[in-house]
C-alpha cells in the first residue's frame, strides 16, 4: 500500500472545486474521502469502465482513479488520485460556468421546460451550439448511462464539463464518480439494506429517476455505453484490493452494496432493448396484442 506524504501547504481545498479536500501534486490530483468510501467508488467505477466501449469505440475518455493512503497533517487518510487530464494551456469549463459566461440562466431555462426529454435535449444541444462540439449530446447520454449503472447521484452542472484552449473546445474525460455506489454513508447509513437505499436515490442534474433520465437520453441520441456483465466473483476481484483501505467491519457491507448495484445492469440494459418490442405491441389492436401476449406466454412456458 502506497503512503503519500502531504505537507501543510499542499492541502488546497476550495469550494469552487467541489466537495472533497483535494490538491494537485506534480501531475496528479489527490482527493480525500469525506463522507464515506468515495475513493473506492472512483477507483471501482474506473476499473469497471475499463471493460466498456468508451475508450475503444468512442472518441470520449474517462478519468482513471487509483486508491491512495495519505499521511495528511500527521494523520493517515484514505483517498484516491488521478492523472491531471489538462494539457498545458487547456482549462476545464463546467457547464454551469459555460452557461453563465453566455448569460444564460440555465436553472430558469430548465424549469420552464415541460418534460425530462425536453430538458435533456436543451442541455445537450445548447452546449453543442455554444462549444461547436457536435457529439456533445452523445457524450451526455453516455454520462447518464454511466451514472445510472453505478448510481451516481452527484452529476450536477459542475461535474459536467468541457475543455477549452484558445477558444476551441474539446470533450472532458468523464470525472467525479465519487458519489456512486452509495459511497456517502451519512446519507446511506451502513445498517440500511442496499435495496431500500437504491430505490431512493435520485438522478441529477434533472432530479428524476435514473431510468427516466437514461430513457430520455437514449430516445434522443441512442444508447452509447456498451459494457459486459460482471459476475459476483468478478466484482469481488475488482473490489478486494480496494476494500483493504477500509475498516474490516465495513468490507462485507460495501461489497454487498456494489453487488446489488451492479447486478441492476441487466435490467437497465433490458429496459432500453425491450423498448422496441413493447412499442411494436402497443401499436397492435388490443385483441391482436392479447393474442401475441398469449403466444409468447405459451412458447415461454413450453420451452422451459
Ligand atoms: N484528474 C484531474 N485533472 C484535472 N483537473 C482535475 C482532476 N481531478 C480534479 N480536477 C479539478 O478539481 C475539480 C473538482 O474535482 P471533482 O473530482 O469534481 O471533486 P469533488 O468530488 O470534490 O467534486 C474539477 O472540476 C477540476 O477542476
Ligand atoms: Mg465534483
Amino acid at each position: 500500500m502506497n503512503i503519500h506524504f502531504v505537507t501543510d501547504e499542499k492541502i488546497a481545498e476550495t469550494s469552487s472545486k467541489g466537495n472533497q479536500e483535494k490538491w494537485k501534486d506534480g501531475n496528479r490530483w489527490y482527493k480525500l474521502d469525506q463522507f464515506g468510501y468515495e475513493a473506492l467508488a472512483e477507483s471501482a467505477v474506473s476499473c469497471f469502465l475499463e471493460q466498456s466501449n468508451i475508450e475503444t469505440d468512442t472518441s470520449f475518455h474517462f478519468t482513471h482513479y487509483r486508491m491512495e493512503r495519505m499521511n495528511v497533517h500527521g494523520r493517515d487518510r484514505t483517498g484516491c488520485s488521478s492523472e491531471n487530464f489538462l494539457r498545458p494551456g487547456q482549462s476545464i469549463i463546467t457547464l454551469s460556468r459555460l452557461f453563465r459566461k453566455n448569460n444564460i440562466d440555465l436553472k430558469a431555462a430548465l424549469t420552464r421546460l415541460p418534460s425530462d426529454i425536453r430538458r435533456v435535449s436543451y442541455l445537450a444541444e445548447t452546449t453543442a451550439d455554444l462549444t461547436g462540439l457536435r457529439d456533445f449530446p452523445r457524450y451526455l447520454a453516455l454520462l447518464f448511462e454511466v451514472d445510472a449503472l453505478f448510481l451516481n447521484d452527484d452529476r450536477h452542472l459542475n461535474n459536467i464539463a468541457v475543455l477549452e484552449q484558445d477558444g476551441c473546445f474539446d470533450y472532458c474525460p468523464i470525472f467525479d464518480n465519487g458519489a456512486a455506489l452509495l459511497s456517502n454513508t451519512q446519507i446511506s447509513p451502513m445498517d440500511i439494506a442496499p435495496k431500500a437505499l437504491i430505490s431512493s436515490v435520485r438522478a441529477r442534474p434533472f432530479n428524476t429517476t435514473f431510468n427516466r433520465q437514461i430513457l430520455s437520453a437514449r430516445k434522443l441520441y441512442g444508447s452509447q455505453l456498451r459494457i459486459r456483465k460482471f459476475s459476483r466473483s468478478e466484482i469481488r476481484d475488482v473490489l478486494q484490493p480496494m476494500l483493504s483501505y477500509y475498516a474490516q467491519r465495513d468490507r462485507g457491507i460495501i461489497l454487498d452494496r456494489v453487488n446489488s448495484i451492479v447486478v441492476r445492469q441487466v435490467s437497465l440494459s433490458a429496459s432500453s432493448h425491450n423498448l422496441r418490442p413493447l412499442a411494436a405491441l402497443k401499436k397492435l389492436s388490443s385483441r391482436r396484442a392479447l393474442f401475441v401476449y398469449l403466444l409468447i406466454f405459451v412458447i415461454y412456458n413450453y420451452s422451459k
